[in-house]
């Protein structure tokens, strides 16, 4: 039996983006080709296409950003879209204003797409579901990081990342370093990884941060737990860390940082025993002498800039696709 999908119309078309679970390798591709032309608007004299000209994009930051919130302002400006970020700490959500009555009050200023990242699990499901149970379905959803689930545009900018760089998923060995239990960039990371043909997928990390049903995450994902670093980290074409998510973490399951850095902080001893050309990705923002050392965190084979960079048109991608459907969820 066909699972229903939300984000998708009944042509099989994103209508929303909520997480990469569920799209296809299709779906993951045509966002990353259509990503790439608009890497050469950054380029011009005129950074602007007139692709969601009109349209009005809200920013709805429930929880902090520096990256996404900045980036996909960015994206929109320069799909000449109006962008208004929301304050929430200024809105009336601080006086009570429950999430789907605060979305109620911007549609109703003829909002056309909502960017969403909140600390709950689900909540721009939620906000898509009632707009479609509302007859509003013209409004679009763009999952900007919720809880520990999802954070879609991340993960397809660290896809395009790893295609600029290394063109072809399936030769590659990936490793994940780090906090895999609390993070919503892994878990995107890993769906989108696994979907595009990745045929070695490492999850690193210790015990408490990796548990061993670790490697069932992901129905038929090819996915190796090694709580051993150095057995992770061998041989490895892109090394992914992540941050240790403390505020997601309920009582200490580390013993202290300096001994997660001695064992889990990618040094260059520890690095060098990826391959020569392996590259190193972080998602920001970035714990150094945590989880990352500096030399590498600064060092020639660290592509962690470009990320932030490339998240510009993955982000222009996902909101011309978007603007450009319509019709009700699956
Ligand atoms: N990668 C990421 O989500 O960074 P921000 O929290 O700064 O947006």
């Amino acid at each position: 039996m066909k699972t229903a999908n939300p984000q998708l119309n009944e042509h099989g078309e994103l209508i929303h983006l909520l997480s990469i679970e569920g799209l296809s390798r299709d779906i993951l591709h045509a966002i990353l080709d259509r990503a790439a032309p608009f890497t050469a608007v950054a380029e011009r004299e005129v950074k602007k296409v007139p692709l969601l000209r009109g349209k009005s994009v809200f920013n709805l930051f429930f929880e902090n950003s520096t990256r996404t919130r900045t980036t996909f302002e960015i994206a929109a400006k320069r799909l000449s879209a109006d962008v208004i970020n929301l304050n929430i700490n200024t809105s009336s959500a601080a006086k009570g204003e429950s999430l789907l009555d605060t979305v109620d009050n911007l549609a109703a200023m003829q909002a056309d797409m909502f960017v969403v990242r909140h600390a709950a699990s689900g909540a721009p499901y939620l906000i898509a579901q009632h707009l479609a149970a509302t007859g509003r379905n013209h409004i679009h959803v763009v999952n900007a990081g919720d809880g520990r689930h999802s954070h879609p545009t991340q993960g397809l900018l660290d896809m395009y990342t790893i295609r600029h760089y290394k063109r072809d998923f399936t030769q590659l060995t990936v490793a994940v370093v780090g906090d895999i239990l609390h993070s919503r960039v892994a878990r995107s990371q890993l769906h989108a990884l696994s979907t595009l043909g990745v045929p070695e997928i490492r999850l690193v990390g210790p015990q408490t941060l990796l548990p061993t049903y670790a490697a069932q995450m992901i129905e038929n994902a090819p996915l190796r737990v090694c709580h051993d670093i150095s057995e992770g980290l061998r041989g490895a074409d892109v090394v992914m860390t992540l941050r240790l998510q403390n505020e997601r973490m309920n009582g200490a399951l580390l013993p202290s940082t300096q001994e997660y850095f001695k064992s889990y902080g990618l040094t260059p001893e520890k690095l060098a025993l990826a391959k020569p050309d392996a590259i190193v990705m972080h998602p920001g923002p970035m714990n150094r002498g945590v989880e990352i050392d500096s030399s590498v965190a600064d060092g020639c084979q660290a592509v962690i800039l470009p990320q932030v960079t490339f998240g510009i048109a993955v982000r222009m991608a996902v909101m011309s696709m978007l603007a450009g459907t319509s019709g009700a969820g699956q």
